[in-house]
């Protein structure tokens, strides 16, 4: 690049109109539109950065990051025609990776279209490794790859398990999708539906929580799984009645209540272990080493800022994280890529694993 100056840094509202050209002559679907790129100019949680040749803007990496979380999500990159195969998508690359670990992300994780070969030699160049495929995922239908890299290492101690991701299909029905992840990644004879998961629902619900339609209790979780001929083992740091301060209503309180008391009782008649005491990560881990998948409550407050109680699965761990499979796409999450071993720091982990001003912490380890 003789005679020629390059320059990587962060987008600021002046290059509104060079982002949107370089999008459309990029693209020719699922290009993202000027609106959007105004709002990621200005918001947290990403980072979207210019390469300038001579002043000229010339490509842009939009990097999206999920909150509460160690992921990063490669959501956009182009290089204009005329600058192509000058090591200017590597650099924005390199530099997008280097603004992520300063913004304390571990991985990266994106899309590809499977004959956009120009981008998959890219990313393979520098060490994204493929780690499945989206049937369908584009405007035209096309399928797409999905890459992952690990952008700080430590020593690798990765364990994990292949759960097969589910899609809960109602906002109150985390507990049962977790679960039935949970059994299906056990027992692939288990069949997961849309059927079972509001049965699940059914047999855990509390019935009511704060002001809408019940969760599901780890003690109805564990039911349903000793139901479904799984063993089962429950964690509570506390033994009073789980949510009900968040319930106002009296009658409903009693309810919530007389559930509580109903799910406790059916548990020590089906002597289903139920430890008073605050589960460790070590515990979860050695639970998970020696064959088991726990469900976990976390609060989404860290990712969402919304403090509501939350069922994920542990798929994974290693030094740094425990992984989690969630059921529930948010709007940082858009894709099932971003769903499926969310990496936690395990210095986040014990700060989003209590849900509630006392601090509850549960866990259900299925086997
Ligand atoms: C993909 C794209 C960003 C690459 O930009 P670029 O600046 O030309 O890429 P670089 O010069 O940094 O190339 C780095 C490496 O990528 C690979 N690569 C890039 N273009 C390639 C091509 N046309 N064919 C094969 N490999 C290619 C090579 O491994 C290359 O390393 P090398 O030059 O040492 O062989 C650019 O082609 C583009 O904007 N395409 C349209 C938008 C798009 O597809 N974006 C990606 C969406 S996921």
């Amino acid at each position: 690049m003789s005679g020629e100056n390059s320059l990587i840094r962060n987008a600021n509202p002046d290059d509104l109109d060079d982002l949107v050209n370089l999008e459309n002559a990029s693209f020719s679907t699922d290009k993202l539109s000027r609106r959007s790129f105004r709002h990621w100019i200005s918001a947290e949680h990403c980072a979207l950065l210019i390469a300038e040749i001579n002043e000229v803007t010339a490509g842009y990496i939009l990097i999206i990051y999920h909150p509460g979380t160690r992921l990063g999500r490669i959501y956009s990159l182009a290089v204009d025609q005329k600058h192509r195969g000058r090591g200017l998508a590597k650099q924005l690359i390199q530099a997008g990776e280097q603004a992520a670990q300063d913004d304390g992300k571990l991985y990266l994780r994106l899309e590809v279209s499977v004959d956009n070969t120009a981008a998959i030699k890219l990313y393979e160049a520098l060490g994204y490794q493929k780690f499945g495929i989206y049937r369908d995922y584009y405007q035209d239908h096309k399928d797409a790859l999905r890459f992952q890299k690990r952008i700080r290492h430590y020593s690798d101690t990765l364990q994990h398990r292949s759960v097969h991701w589910l899609k809960q299909t109602t906002h109150f029905t985390c507990g049962p999708a977790a679960l039935m992840m949970a059994m299906h990644g056990l027992n692939r004879a288990y069949q997961p539906s849309q059927e079972e998961e509001l049965n699940i629902w059914r047999e855990a619900t509390t019935i009511f929580m704060t002001s809408g339609h019940g969760g599901c209790h780890p003690v109805g979780l564990a039911l349903a799984a000793k139901r479904r001929h799984f063993k089962v083992e429950v964690w509570i740091n506390q033994t009073g009645t789980l949510f009900i301060d968040g319930v106002r209503n009296e009658d409903k309180k009693q309810i919530v209540d007389l559930v509580d008391n109903g799910f406790k009782r059916q548990a020590e008649e089906q002597s289903i272990p139920v430890h008073y005491a605050n589960i460790t990560q070590n515990e979860l881990i050695n639970a998970f080493k020696t064959g088991a998948l726990p469900l976990i409550m976390i609060s989404t407050y860290l990712m969402d800022r919304k403090k509501v109680p939350h069922w994920v699965v542990m798929s994974g761990f290693d030094d740094d994280c425990l992984y989690m499979h969630d059921s529930d796409p948010d709007e940082h999450r858009q894709s099932e890529l971003d769903c499926q071993f969310i990496p936690i720091a395990r210095e986040d982990f014990d700060r989003m694993s209590c849900f509630g001003k006392n601090r509850l912490r549960t866990a259900v380890i299925i086997r």
